[in-house]
């Protein structure tokens, strides 16, 4: 399976802190907000991934992360010429999606939760359809909203309705066979001029090809769109890396922890940092493992 993390968009929520900056490299505590989604791509065991972001933003991405190489990955990128919507991603990645299925997360997505690795490397095997998972919020008329019957199947799908028929929001993380990328083609522009992610996922379940995954309350699914909310997403993190001695979303433990690159490579990736607390929490690790 493929993997692409969305980071385009204009961030105008944000403003100013994202009139010259993405979003999606402001600090979430201790690292850029794009290191959460690409941590849950990893740790569903996806190694091959595409970032997209704005023209202007892309090479400040391709600073970061490079080729993705040092981590075991190989990350390639394309651009988004303006926010076009969250499906146009399959348009302009029908190339490197090939012939596979495909994960996309949003770049403005954190998750945190018990077994996120073994429910994500479950859902990725033998797709077929869509996989969503939805999360109860207090809020849901911010976000597409899924509604469930007696037996958790999908019966309906809307975007940001305002009145929402359940407290379930789709996350930011969606699954999807190679049909996608069709599907994605003919869905036609919204109201507000975007191709809706909501608009492709409802041809899957009109399909009765679309499968909901409630996250259920263990998990965190943090917000990050407003000045408030990213603080907040911050201060979670800190909270819990203070409180447990390891870290959330660290790219160089969990390419460590899931085999793609070896101790010694974390070790050398943990050096590279100087004397950051992040980097001697990996020399540590790698060293543990010796
Ligand atoms: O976060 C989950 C929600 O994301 C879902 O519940 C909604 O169904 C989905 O439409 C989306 O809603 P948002 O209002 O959060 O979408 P937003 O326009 O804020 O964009 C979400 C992320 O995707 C953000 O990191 C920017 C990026 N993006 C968005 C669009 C529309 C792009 O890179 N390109 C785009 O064209």
């Amino acid at each position: 399976m493929k993997g692409i993390v969305l980071a385009g968009g204009s961030g105008t929520r944000l403003y100013p802190l994202t009139h010259a900056v993405s979003k999606h490299l402001l600090p979430v505590y201790n690292k850029p907000m794009i290191y959460y989604p690409l941590s849950v791509l990893m740790l569903g065991g996806i190694k091959e991934i595409l970032v997209i972001s704005t023209p202007s933003h892309v090479g400040l991405f391709r600073g970061l992360l490079g080729d993705g190489s040092q981590l075991g990955l190989s990350i390639e990128y394309a651009e988004q010429s303006r926010a076009n919507g969250i499906a146009e991603a399959f348009v302009i990645g029908e190339k490197f999606i090939g012939d596979d299925s495909v994960a996309l997360i949003l770049g403005d997505n954190i998750f945190h939760g018990p077994g996120l690795s073994g429910l994500l490397s479950d859902q990725c095997e033998n797709v077929d359809g869509c996989v969503l998972f939805g999360y109860a919020v207090k809020d849901p008329e911010r976000y597409g909203v899924g509604e469930t019957d007696g037996r958790g199947e999908l019966v309906s799908l809307e975007e940001k309705p305002v009145r929402p028929r359940s407290n379930l929001a789709i996350t930011g993380l969606y699954l999807y066979d190679n049909g996608v990328v069709d599907i994605a083609r003919e869905v036609r522009p919204s109201a507000r001029g975007e191709l809706e992610i909501t608009d492709v996922n409802r041809v899957y379940l009109r399909q009765g090809r679309a499968k909901m995954v409630d996250l259920g309350r263990g998990f965190a699914w943090l917000d990050t769109g407003t000045h408030d909310s990213l603080l907040q997403a911050g201060q979670y993190i800190q909270v819990l890396e203070e409180r447990q001695g390891v870290r959330i979303a660290c790219l160089e433990e969990i390419a460590f922890r899931m085999g793609f690159i070896d101790s010694a490579a974390c070790y050398e990736l943990g050096g590279r940092l100087g004397k950051t607390d992040y980097g001697a929490y990996l020399m540590a690790i790698a060293s543990a493992d010796h």
